[in-house]
């Protein structure tokens, strides 16, 4: 008997504090015209001073367990992908353990950038098919306005802050999750990056002053990789599992740039309406991109049973991956 792993509720949490490209206007050398052109991002959702990932990833995951009717004592196990963690350690999802009161769950953090939730809910598969464990719950959460440099108009258009969750559960049937596909190229790992902050360049003095707690970006090659390497792992996912993307019901995309997205769907002969879209609301979010695009398109009842949907990411690492699902 094969065990699938079925997502049976999801949630997301996006902080009240809205800053919309008329805003940044006033803080950088750019344009609303700029942004949406470039980018198609129109405002994004910026957490308070007092908000960090643990917090959002609680709400997101309060959701999820509201939504798929799951008790927290029914959780087997956590993974937070994040790479805005509250603090070095403890984890983010130990802190989320606390918060929810899944005392029985095993918790742990998992980076990979953007491509962090594919991370995990791939991990997150594997000790369910193993029949290891039943329930997980997998949050993706990132507070990428912490980590962005208000100075630089490269990089601070582009980011949101945001958290998404699923709860995963063991299931006989056909439903579920069909197959996961992950790559990395550390070859480029400075294509994207925040340099200070952890052992290598500790926090202090002199990091501040060279604005090394920052985002580093080139964003160029990051757009052109991001095409490439999306666009390989969707073929690589359709090709292992013998569908065309015609078999696709929805496409959930990382929500980094309009115009990456629409690269993608051309290159793959996709219609842009079978393309989830919400990065001209939040921007780039992060690890929280695709569960918070896949709650919404949940809500929005763009999903019907038995439906193929295929998430996909990238992000810095270089990290790349695709998880189909049949829901
Ligand atoms: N407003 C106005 N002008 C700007 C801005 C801005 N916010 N940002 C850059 N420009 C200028 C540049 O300075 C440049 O000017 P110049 O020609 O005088 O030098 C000009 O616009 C063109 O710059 P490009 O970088 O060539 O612009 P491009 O069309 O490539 O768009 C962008 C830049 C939006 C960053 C794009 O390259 C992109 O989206 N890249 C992917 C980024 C990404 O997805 N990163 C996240 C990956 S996931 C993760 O792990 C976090």
């Amino acid at each position: 008997m094969t065990i699938h792993s079925r997502i049976i509720g999801t949630g997301s949490y996006l902080p009240s504090g809205v800053l919309s490209n008329k805003d940044l206007e006033n803080m950088v050398d750019t344009s609303d015209e700029w942004i949406v052109e470039r980018t198609g991002i129109s405002e994004r959702r910026i957490a308070s001073e007092d908000e960090a990932a643990s917090d959002l990833a609680f709400y997101a995951a309060a959701d999820a367990l509201r939504n798929g009717g799951v008790r927290p004592s029914d959780i087997d196990f956590i993974i937070v992908a994040t790479v805005t963690p509250d603090m070095l350690f403890p984890s983010t999802a130990c802190l989320v353990q606390n918060r929810i009161g899944a005392r029985g769950a095993f918790a742990f953090d998992l980076s990979a950038a953007c491509s962090g939730f594919i991370y995990a809910l791939s991990v997150a598969d594997q000790y369910i098919r193993s029949g290891m464990y039943r329930t997980g719950l997998v949050i993706g959460s990132d507070v990428f306005s912490k980590l962005t440099d208000w100075t630089d108009r490269n990089t601070c258009v582009l980011f949101g802050d945001g958290a998404g969750a699923v709860i995963l559960k063991a299931d006989d049937g056909a439903r579920g999750i069909i197959s996961s596909h992950l790559y990395s190229d550390g070859t480029s790992w400075d294509m994207l990056y925040v340099p200070g902050g952890g052992s290598r360049i500790p926090p202090g003095v002199d990091m501040i002053n060279k604005r090394l707690q920052f985002i580093k970006m080139r964003g160029n090659e990051t757009f052109r990789v991001a095409v490439n390497t999306m666009c390989v792992s969707i073929t690589e996912t359709l090709k292992s599992n013998g569908l065309a993307a015609d078999d696709i019901k929805l496409f959930i995309p990382h929500q980094a740039n309009l115009r990456i997205i629409q690269a993608i769907a051309r290159k793959l002969n996709v219609p842009m309406d079978r393309f989830m879209i919400n990065l001209d609301r939040y921007g780039n979010t992060s690890a929280a991109s695709i569960p918070i695009a896949l709650d919404e398109a949940v809500k929005e009842g763009r999903i019907d049973d038995g439906d193929h949907v295929l998430l996909e990411a990238f992000g810095g690492g270089l990290t790349w991956g695709a998880v189909l699902i049949k829901w």
